[in-house]
């Protein structure tokens, strides 16, 4: 098995798939950024543009934004997208049939060694990989968002995924400049979302009993405990459909004050509001 990893293709040009080609052309990979349609993949080259940009003013990157940008292609066609690549990641919407079809398609189009990786935050990979004749070249590699400012990627073995596809996806993670931690069994949600979801759920269902304000149980988490964010404030930032769906999937309670949310599409920062208001409001404020 050769398991160099030379050229990639990112498949979904969503929040996390334009940060993952962004954050491998700034580590000096070209990269094929592909999404179902054209606006979809300028969508996503205009928010890594807009990244790079950021990053340029703080001083946060030593290139040139334009040099990072000339390694970033765009593509609609899948076939074309893997055709040439040692690495596909996929960062498409989280549903399993949707996933499924795509590993049908890269595993079709790609190299018989090509390693194929799912960006999955709750599916397992197994059930993924099923839908490919190369289950030993499937695994998860799950970056967090925004990838260009989150350190940690989980490399995720399925139970048949070969350990030099693991070791090589380790390897890769670190030529990121990023810190991978192994997952060794194929447990939907990682390790870390295990963690981080049924503490937002906790958080949600005290609010839901009264027992506390939105504010308070964020400002002890941020001033308690060290994190960047608090529980409300990082659904907000992440997505309340997210949680919302990686909850459903497994039949893990979901708090009401959660699920209301989701159905009034009150989806947070993206939609303009959720536990905080970002358009009419204040946003995040811990008074
Ligand atoms: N590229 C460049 N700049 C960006 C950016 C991006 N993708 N995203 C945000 N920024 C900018 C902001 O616009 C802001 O700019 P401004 O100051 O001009 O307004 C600036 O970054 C803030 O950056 P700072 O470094 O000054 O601020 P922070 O240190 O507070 O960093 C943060 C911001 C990194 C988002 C931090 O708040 C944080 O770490 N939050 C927690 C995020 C987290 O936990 N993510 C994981 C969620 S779970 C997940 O992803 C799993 C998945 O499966 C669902």
């Amino acid at each position: 098995m050769d398991a160099e990893i030379e050229s990639l293709a990112v498949l979904g040009a969503g929040s996390m798939g334009h940060g993952i080609a962004e954050v491998a052309a700034i580590a000096g990979y070209d990269v094929v950024l592909r999404d179902i349609e054209e606006d979809l993949v300028e969508d996503g080259y205009e928010q890594i543009e807009w990244s790079l940009e950021k990053l340029a003013e703080k001083n946060q990157i030593d290139q040139d934004p334009d040099d990072v940008l000339a390694r970033i292609s765009t593509m609609v066609d899948l076939e074309a997208a893997v055709a040439d690549a040692d690495l596909v990641i996929e960062a498409a919407p989280e549903d399993l049939e949707i996933k499924r079809n795509i590993f049908a398609d890269v595993d079709a189009a790609s190299g018989e060694e090509t390693i194929m990786a799912t960006n999955t935050s709750s599916l397992r990979v197994g059930d993924i990989a099923e839908a490919t004749d190369r289950p030993e070249y499937v695994c998860g590699m799950h970056f967090f968002n925004p990838p260009v400012k989150m350190d940690l990627v989980e490399v995720a073995a399925g139970e048949q995924t070969a350990a030099a596809v693991i070791d090589a996806g380790v390897e890769f993670v670190e030529s990121l400049d990023k810190t991978p931690i192994r997952v060794r069994k194929d447990v939907p949600q990682f390790v870390v979302n295990n963690v981080l979801t049924p503490f937002m759920g906790e958080a949600g269902f005290m609010y839901d009993e009264g027992d506390v304000e939105i504010q308070d149980v964020d400002a002890a988490m941020v001033f308690q405990r060290g994190y960047p964010m608090g529980p409300f404030e990082l659904n907000d930032f992440g997505g309340l459909d997210i949680f919302y769906h990686s909850r459903e999937q497994w039949d893990d309670p979901i708090p009401e004050s959660i699920s209301s949310r989701v159905d009034a599409e009150d989806l947070g920062r993206k939609t303009g509001k959720g536990f905080y208001d970002y358009d009419d409001g204040e946003g995040v404020n811990y008074e």
